[in-house]
């Protein structure tokens, strides 16, 4: 006698939701070793002794994307001048990132100079908590992850798949984490470079009136002052975008 197949019924439950992996601020940012479109990255020893920013996309050849590449490769100065390396990751394979590229470039007005890695195996994107399995179970979501020169974590943004991000605002927060890292100075609301900043509260009274002589104390607790001149060599001006 044939067995009887078990009845399958409408009441099956979903499996409950796992706690995802998150990468904090401060977190050491992952080594890894990959491929991009233009050969292997050691991740670590390509980024050096400067800052990076590690940014994931969903898919190629999507038009939001192309938009995206096409954004950064023409910031391609603004990110060097602020000693900045530039990658991009998505779940495609290699050969599909190399496809793309003549697209980008006849669209976009620019040709993409920085590494695109791909993550076919999804190890980068699972190292980095890319994939938000209930947004899309498959691609990386827009995550952004900036890394100070001591391969820490400086900042993570996520954004989802539907909504480009603005690059410009990636170049304001390196700005702002740079004077922070040369100076202990933070940066107020809706700051833009060449606009005063704030002493941070670890700088003690006597300190801030010998290093800020001209400041202002609203309160003691909110201090304000010019901004100091970025710790960059060759570049001595705000960037506008
Ligand atoms: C895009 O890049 O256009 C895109 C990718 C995945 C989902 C939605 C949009």
């Amino acid at each position: 006698m044939c067995p009887i197949p078990p009845i399958k019924t409408s009441t099956a439950t979903a499996a409950p939701e796992q706690p995802a992996m998150t990468l904090n601020l401060g977190d050491l940012a992952p080594d890894f070793t990959a491929e991009t479109a233009d050969g292997e990255i050691r991740f670590h020893e390509w980024l050096g002794d400067g800052w990076g920013v590690l940014f994931s996309h969903p898919a190629d050849f999507t038009p939001v994307c192309t938009t995206e590449l096409g954004a950064v490769a023409r910031l391609h100065d603004q990110f060097a001048a602020r000693d900045t390396k530039v990658a991009a990751v998505s779940v495609d394979p290699a050969e599909s990132h190399r496809a793309w590229l003549a697209d980008i470039a006849e669209t976009q007005g620019a040709e993409v100079n920085f590494p695109l890695i791909a993550d076919p195996d999804r190890r980068v994107a699972t190292l980095y908590g890319m994939i938000h399995p209930r947004h899309d179970d498959t691609a990386t979501v827009r995550s952004v992850f900036v890394i100070g020169p001591d391969k820490r974590v400086k900042l993570t943004l996520t954004y989802p798949a539907s909504t480009g991000r603005h690059f410009g605002e990636i170049l304001r927060v390196l700005d702002s984490l740079q004077l922070t890292a040369a100076h202990q100075v933070a940066t107020p609301a809706d700051w833009q470079p060449g606009q005063d900043v704030i002493i941070t509260p670890a700088v003690s009274h006597e300190d801030a009136a010998r290093r800020f002589p001209d400041h202002r104390a609203i309160k003691p607790y909110l201090r304000l002052t010019a901004q100091p001149a970025p710790a960059r060599p060759g570049n001595d001006r705000p960037a506008t975008t």
